[in-house]
């Protein structure tokens, strides 16, 4: 639970980082249908969610700043009573104005009018220029003076950089649910009989704890299909002999987790998968170990292209000079993806990678990242040893850089061979 006074703390950052004669509207996310009355479930916007906690849509955030001085209106629907027969309960107006450390609180119905006014002699209109939303459109009508558009959401996204101990301890918490998840999985794999009945464990795990379910679509890869990277179908037999790629985590309280690891289904693994598996993990650990504030992200991808490379040639995947390939980015072709992201209130973290002036940021003490290595050797593809063939593996953890060094949050869910068979075999 993430309290008022630091929401408030956020906004007036924020507002600090406007120019005078602005104004900045974030709006809440819209609700988006599925077809014809019916909605997806509805996510409050990240963005606007960082700045408020309200979780409620139909609601905007408006500053307004002239000089130095910033003011700070909420907008939420007003309370319904045949509406909220539908669709539950609002905050309403009234009691919204006690909750939250804002300027003025207004019903929604009063946003044009209200910006309107608020946009004589503003220079400036601050807005997210990813969300796609009704309310900024009209907006932009409105405000015939302004001289620049600006993204809101840069500002917001670099503050989101840097977690606090409030949104650490929201992973944490996502993050004990989702080991619950994994574990269970070793458990449970040898019993079922498809992915999505393992897909089916995993988030009832994620319910079950109060979490809103998955952070992202689970990806259950058994064999081959762990070689499609974003496999989601989730519907193919399991087979004893083949490993299973789990791509799983829960988002708790608007909080992600983002964790794979890669399990045999009758809970031995194989010779073959265990050199493959070993020589990830290897990678995995090593390029963990190296995160400290102030190195790059680049230097861990370039590490981890560098260490698979050598491991793909040990193992006769690939043949030649390391330097060679390296340079020719044959390794590619069987780890083509990064070696982690940012993760926070989204998995994939809308936090800026480079600077204003376009330079890499390094990574600092409070930010989160994943490290997830991987090989993926295609059934098809004839160039493989024929052992290795048919097999994915991926390896993820979410690491919080600290002032030192770093912490793996998910250090507690399994991934040594020999822990995972002895789960495996519970
Ligand atoms: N689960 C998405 C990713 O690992 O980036
Ligand atoms: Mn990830
Ligand atoms: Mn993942």
């Amino acid at each position: 639970m993430i309290k008022e006074k630091e929401y408030k703390k956020r906004r007036d950052h924020f507002a600090q980082k406007l120019q005078k004669n602005s104004v900045a509207v974030l709006c809440a996310a819209p609700q988006r249908v599925r077809s014809n009355d019916t909605e997806y479930p509805y996510r409050q916007d990240s963005n606007f969610y960082y700045l408020t906690g309200f979780k409620e849509d139909n609601a905007a955030l408006v500053f307004v700043k002239k000089t130095t001085e910033c003011k700070v209106y909420l907008f939420v629907q007003k309370k319904e009573p045949t509406l909220e027969l539908w669709t539950g309960k609002r905050l309403g107006s009234k009691e919204a104005k006690k909750r939250f450390l804002v300027d003025n609180v207004y019903i929604i119905s009063k946003l044009n009018p209200k910006t309107k006014e608020f946009l004589e002699g503003a220079k400036n209109l601050y807005y997210d220029f990813k969300a796609q939303n009704e309310k900024i459109e009209q907006l932009k009508t409105l405000s015939k003076n302004i001289l620049e558009f600006k993204n809101a959401a840069s500002i917001v996204e670099k503050m989101r950089l840097i977690k606090s101990s409030s949104e650490i301890a929201l992973i944490k918490k996502a993050l004990k649910i989702t080991k619950e998840a994994h574990h269970k999985a070793m458990w449970a794999s040898k019993q079922l009989s498809f992915e999505y009945e393992l897909q089916a464990e995993i988030e009832y795990i994620f319910k079950k704890n109060g979490a809103y379910s998955d952070a992202y679509t689970s990806i259950v890869a058994s064999g081959d299909n762990a070689n499609t990277l974003h496999y989601v179908d989730n519907n193919k037999p399991l087979k004893s002999g083949e490993l299973i790629l789990i791509d799983a985590g829960c988002e708790y309280d608007y909080y992600s987790s983002d964790i794979t690891r890669t399990i045999p289904v009758s809970g031995k693994f194989t010779k073959e998968q265990k050199e493959l598996y070993q020589m990830v993990l290897d990678v995995e650990k090593k390029i963990i170990s190296m995160i400290q504030p102030n190195i790059l992200r680049s230097k861990l991808q370039s590490e981890a292209e560098k260490l698979l490379c050598k491991g793909m040639v040990k193992l006769g995947i690939l043949q030649g000079d390391v330097k060679k390939l390296l340079k020719e980015k044959a390794h590619k072709k069987y780890f083509p993806h990064g070696i982690g992201h940012y993760m926070g209130l989204d998995v994939h973290d809308q936090n800026p990678y480079k600077d204003k002036k376009d330079k890499e940021i390094s990574l600092k003490a409070g930010m989160i990242l994943t490290i997830e290595p991987g090989i993926y050797l295609p059934q098809d593809d004839k160039k493989i040893p024929k052992k290795y063939r048919g097999i994915g593996i991926r390896i993820e953890d979410d690491i919080l850089v600290t002032k030192d060094g770093y912490k793996n949050l998910s250090i507690d869910i399994k991934k040594e061979i020999k822990d995972i068979e002895v789960y495996s075999s519970l």
